[in-house]
């Protein structure tokens, strides 16, 4: 199928992002040559033992990190992301990144399944806090750490979120898959969960992935370029 005729206004659409869609804005990629999870054990800094047991380490990596987002501007792959939110009159964007690109490139209607590194929360009470800009990791009046309110390896994605997420790619017409390796779950079982109820899949990668299998069509690439290239589809 033509995707001039299959992209139309009134279909329901869902977007699944992952760290590719953000590799053009500087931000690294968790896995790969250059990925993250090759330089850093996760089970070292992205788990709440790790954290139990340093919490300067952990704290001090998250700041590491943060700065290397906050120095990051969206690409065309997130500019175009938003065009199509308002395009679509029913869309929702699933995000596995923590970076805040998208919201940062205008998306509102975002689920983002793995949480946002902007953003703190006790890891005692779990009272949530907003952005806090210390070397150190500060406690909370209950006496806990603040933690950045991430989803850590061997924790539970919000329940709420990721009910909305799975709802969300049973009904898509379209779906989007960007970026992503589709190792991790639950997020890879979306684009699933969406063929499995009729949903046209289109997935732009660098290389196939194992989600590829069950894709109508598969557009190799940088999501920015891809993407800059679609741009005329959602005005
Ligand atoms: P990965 O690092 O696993 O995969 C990145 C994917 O992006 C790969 O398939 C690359 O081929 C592709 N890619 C890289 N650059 C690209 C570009 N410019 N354009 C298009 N594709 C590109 O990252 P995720 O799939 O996002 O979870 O990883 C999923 C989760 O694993 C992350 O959210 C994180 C991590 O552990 C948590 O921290 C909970």
């Amino acid at each position: 199928m033509n995707l001039k005729e299959t992209i139309k206004k009134d279909k329901k659409c869902v977007v699944l992002t992952g760290s590719g869609v953000s590799a053009e804005s500087g931000i690294p990629t968790f896995r790969g040559e250059k990925g993250l999870w090759k330089e850093y054990r996760p089970e070292e800094l992205a788990t709440p033992q790790a954290f139990t047991r340093n919490p300067p380490l952990v704290w001090k990596w998250y700041n590491w990190r943060r700065g290397i987002i906050g120095k990051a501007e969206p690409n065309p792959a997130h500019y175009v992301i938003s065009d199509m939110e308002n395009f679509f009159t029913d869309f929702i964007l699933i995000t596995q990144n923590i970076d805040g690109l998208h919201r940062k490139a205008g998306n509102k209607k975002i689920l983002e399944l793995h949480g946002n590194i902007w953003e703190n929360k006790c890891f005692n009470c779990e009272k949530k806090f907003g952005e806090i800009d210390s070397l150190e990791p500060q406690k909370c009046e209950c006496g806990g750490y603040i933690r950045p309110n991430v989803v850590w390896f061997g924790e539970s994605l919000d329940r709420e979120v990721l009910e909305t997420a799975f709802l969300k790619s049973k009904e898509a017409e379209i779906c989007f898959v960007l970026g992503t390796s589709g190792l991790v779950q639950p997020a890879a079982s979306l684009p699933y969960v969406a063929k499995e109820n009729g949903a046209y899949i289109i997935e732009i990668n660098l290389e196939r992935t194992p989600i590829s299998s069950i894709v109508d069509e598969f557009i190799p690439g940088k999501a920015g370029k891809v993407m800059e290239g679609m741009k005329k589809l959602f005005v």
